[in-house]
């Protein structure tokens, strides 16, 4: 029996890649602050469960308990595989460096960076001490490699999570582990995250009229279609090489 364990999963990337687990016949575990009806939906009638865990990735405790709870229904007696895509993310604080608020940058970090290190801290614990294989994504972003006016934050947590999931990956292989450990750039997708981007003002986002470009000229991709970009590299490549950052632009023009 396999699990994916997919944060952010009520709706954008994260809702399409659980859909995508889900079609392949892998239980998924949601974790985010709303049920996705849609996704409880596809998996009734079928052969495959979906299990949500309410949690405000922001408040330690929470994030602490949610982790707690996702193992426990993720380690179940005949699992040999367990996926974990830490998908969940936030751009906010959109905001020059100087004009920062403190609250907000707290909770940034807490989502996008504390949240899947701890996932994958505990993942692995598990995993290691009960034979099972783990498959783990990290969604990165370009801004991990870019210097992006107003995004000071959003950069510096992706550019982390990309040297976390190559830390990580040399100390399995390391360690003669077989699990797969990779990070996912999905370039621009038609998400609400890139609806708060446009929004942003000039002024905390000196590229803002770039994005309602992108948007105007359709050029973000659909949810759906980044995902399966993504499961072909999961399940239809011959090697995986680990601590790798994939990238969707790289991906598609191949
Ligand atoms: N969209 C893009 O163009 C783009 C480009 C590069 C990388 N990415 C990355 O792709 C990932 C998904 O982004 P998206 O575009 O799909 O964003 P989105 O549509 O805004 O979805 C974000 C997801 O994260 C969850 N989330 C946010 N804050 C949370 C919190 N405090 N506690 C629990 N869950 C929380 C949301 O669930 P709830 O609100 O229900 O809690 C939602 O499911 C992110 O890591 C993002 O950085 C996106």
């Amino acid at each position: 029996m396999k699990y994916a364990i997919v944060t952010g999963d009520s709706r954008g990337l994260g809702e399409a890649i659980a859909g995508q687990f889900l079609e392949k016949g892998i239980h998924v575990i949601g974790i985010s602050r709303t049920y996705n009806e849609d996704l409880k939906d596809q998996a009734d009638g079928k052969d495959v469960t979906y299990s949500h865990i309410s949690c405000d990735l922001s408040d330690a405790d929470d994030l602490t308990q949610g982790i707690d709870k996702v193992m426990y229904l993720a380690f179940q007696n005949d699992v040999d595989m367990v996926y974990l895509v830490n998908n969940a993310g936030v751009i906010d604080p959109i905001e020059t460096v100087g004009n920062l608020e403190t609250g907000l940058v707290n909770k940034h970090l807490q989502i996008n960076l504390s949240t899947p290190i701890l996932f994958i801290n505990r993942l692995l614990k598990e995993a290691n001490e009960q034979g099972v294989k783990a498959g783990i994504v990290n969604i990165t972003s370009g801004a991990a490699e870019k210097t992006v006016h107003g995004w000071s934050v959003y950069s510096s947590g992706k550019a982390a999570i990309n040297q976390f999931t190559a830390t990580t990956a040399m100390e399995q292989e390391k360690a003669g582990k077989d699990h797969t450990i990779i990070a996912y750039s999905p370039g621009v997708v038609d998400t609400e995250m890139q609806g708060e981007i446009r929004a942003a003002a000039e002024s905390a986002f000196a590229d803002v009229d770039k994005f309602k470009k992108l948007k105007e000229e359709g050029q973000l991709r659909p949810p759906q279609e980044v995902a399966r970009v993504l499961m072909d590299v999961l399940f239809n490549n011959e090697s995986i090489e680990n601590g790798k950052v994939y990238k969707l632009y790289d991906l598609i023009n191949k």
